[in-house]
């Protein structure tokens, strides 16, 4: 075994031959950005703001697009390019502060503006450009913005305006150099897919050759030529990035797979009797099943301080995991869910932007000094598309749509200490919010839904009878990322229907509410 952990994939290699670089100046944007234009085939990365330009060269990008940040380019510390950038004849497009500094950078000016503009606006186009081909003269831009490009160097043409923003489109005449003061990426800019398709296609020449499939074939091949003839273990959570991690280990190596399913008792209904299923019926994987259940309840005992319940979690998971792995002979390999995201955000990605803001739960898994070799079949991939790519590998909707399921289970969403009575009753009463939501044709329009056990007893009557027993929260959320939330509208009808059953068929509750908390300043979770 060695403790030797290199990145499964470089960003150099071959993973598509036209790949566009986003440079991240600090947008809470910038994935999304990524997004989009993987969404019209083109791979894409995201790299630090300050990359150099040689290296830019080594990525062959067909251009680059400079996010948005929320600096003021004239602040001391604004993150600022390599200006041999704009050197290089790669088509350049600057969104919101990318085009305020790609404008200073080429001689314009910028400036504050009184009143930070934010918010849908009408935007019309005054030029004739190949990035506005297809637009309606007319059309909703969104706008998030304090400064604003007062005035252009020589040699650019202002391609669109806003009431408040007079240039809020730009081009250079002789360089390929664009930009927008608004955010295409939102949904909130209705043609802002079209002007990125065009700056991606008329523009940088790209023809959408990225496909999913392509992208498994290769992964496998990637796989099949690391393992050799070496035995993999993989961890399944029920979630679906081990789920499809897995998946493409099997299509891969298919018997040199083994994968190990920690039973920790805070598993939703149903839902290892599920993952068993799928992964010995449908994929025939030699899974290990630990039942776990009591050891995690003996270490969990009394505990009611939410992060020291994560810590004995986490540990009690290793200790298990460990103990199967070791029973398994000749592992060399750990095959492990991590996405892009996990890997921008902990700032493990080899060009990408330093770890910044966020700290991501999911981030780090299972630890190194388990000795293993990591492959992480899915670093280069967003949610969506591991969604997508889990269906070209035959997992079932069921599996792939599932919504996300915190580590720790629910243990978080059984407030305070832990006993196997009350994880019955959360679990009961989260089945009945899941399949209701289901049932009404909303699980996949929501990101979260879920049911919270409270350590409180209120009072109440039934039948006759006076009772004094626990209250039930649910919780159903929005979310494109999972970093900001909103609390999901859902029809009157559909909460009266999951209170009337949570009361009459779950023991023990006699109150249900409904959580109306957004993601800031609540979290998702309840602990
Ligand atoms: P919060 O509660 O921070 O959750 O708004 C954001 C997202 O992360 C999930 N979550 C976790 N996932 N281990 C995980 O693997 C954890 O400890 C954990 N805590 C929260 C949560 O379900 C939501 O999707």
């Amino acid at each position: 075994m060695s403790s030797n952990t290199p990145p499964a994939a470089n960003t150099t290699t071959s993973i598509a031959d036209e790949r566009i670089l986003v440079l991240d100046f600090g947008s809470q944007y910038a994935q999304l950005i990524a997004r989009r234009v993987r969404e019209q085939n083109v791979y894409c990365e995201i790299v630090r703001h300050d990359i150099s330009a040689e290296r830019i060269m080594e990525h062959a990008p067909r251009g680059l697009i400079l996010s948005g940040g929320p600096s003021s380019v004239y602040a001391d510390g604004a993150p600022r390019c390599d200006p041999a950038l704009f050197q290089l004849d790669l088509p350049i497009l600057g969104i919101c502060y990318g085009m305020q500094l790609a404008c200073d950078a080429l001689g314009g000016q910028v400036e504050s503006v009184a009143a930070r503009e934010y918010g849908r606006t009408r935007c019309t186009v005054t030029a004739d450009d190949p990035l506005f081909a297809g637009i309606p003269p007319e059309s909703d831009v969104w706008m998030s913005h304090g400064d604003q490009v007062a005035r252009v160097a020589e040699g650019f043409v202002p391609l669109a305006q806003t009431n408040t923003c007079p240039i809020a489109a730009v081009r250079h005449q002789s360089r390929p150099v664009f930009g927008l003061q608004f955010h295409p990426e939102v949904t909130h800019t209705p043609y802002g897919k079209q002007v990125l398709r065009n700056f991606l296609m008329s523009i940088c020449g790209c023809h959408g050759t990225w496909k999913l499939g392509d992208f498994a074939r290769e992964a496998i091949e990637t796989v099949r030529a690391r393992v050799g003839n070496g035995r993999v273990i993989c961890g399944l959570s029920g979630g679906v990035d081990s789920a499809v991690t897995a998946a493409l280990l099997y299509q891969a190596i298919g018997s040199q797979l083994s994968c190990i399913l920690v039973d920790n008792g805070l598993l939703r209904l149903n839902e290892a009797d599920a993952i068993i299923r799928e992964f010995t019926d449908h994929f025939k994987t030699d899974l290990h099943v630990v039942r776990g259940e009591d050891h995690f309840l003996k270490v969990l005992d009394g505990i009611d301080e939410p992060q020291e319940k994560r810590r004995r979690i986490g540990h009690a998971f290793i200790d298990c995991f460990r103990a199967e792995a070791e029973r398994i002979e000749g592992v060399q390999f750990l095959a492990q869910g991590t996405l892009y995201p996990d890997v921008i955000e902990s700032g493990a990605a080899p060009d990408g932007p330093a770890a910044t803001i966020k700290t991501h739960h999911n981030v780090g898994g299972l630890p190194e000094q388990l000795g293993f070799e990591l492959i992480e079949p899915l670093r280069d991939l967003f949610k969506d598309e591991v969604r997508r790519l889990g269906t070209t590998l035959g997992l079932p909707d069921e599996i792939v749509w599932r919504h996300p399921f915190p580590g720790p289970g629910l243990a978080v969403r059984c407030l305070g200490s832990l006993s196997r009575e009350k994880l019955d009753t959360l679990r009961h009463a989260d089945e009945i919010v899941v399949s209701e939501i289901k049932q009404a044709g909303l699980y996949q329009k929501t990101a979260q839904a879920f049911a919270v056990l409270l350590p409180v007893q209120s009072v109440g009557v039934m039948g006759d009878a006076r009772t004094y027993e626990n209250a039930v929260v649910i919780r159903c959320v929005d979310s494109d990322d999972f970093m900001t939330a909103d609390w999901s509208r859902l029809p009157y009808d559909l909460l009266a229907r999951m209170s009337t059953r949570i009361i009459n068929e779950v023991k023990g509750v006699n109150r249900v509410a409904y959580d109306i908390s957004s993601k800031p300043p609540a979290t998702i979770e309840w602990e």
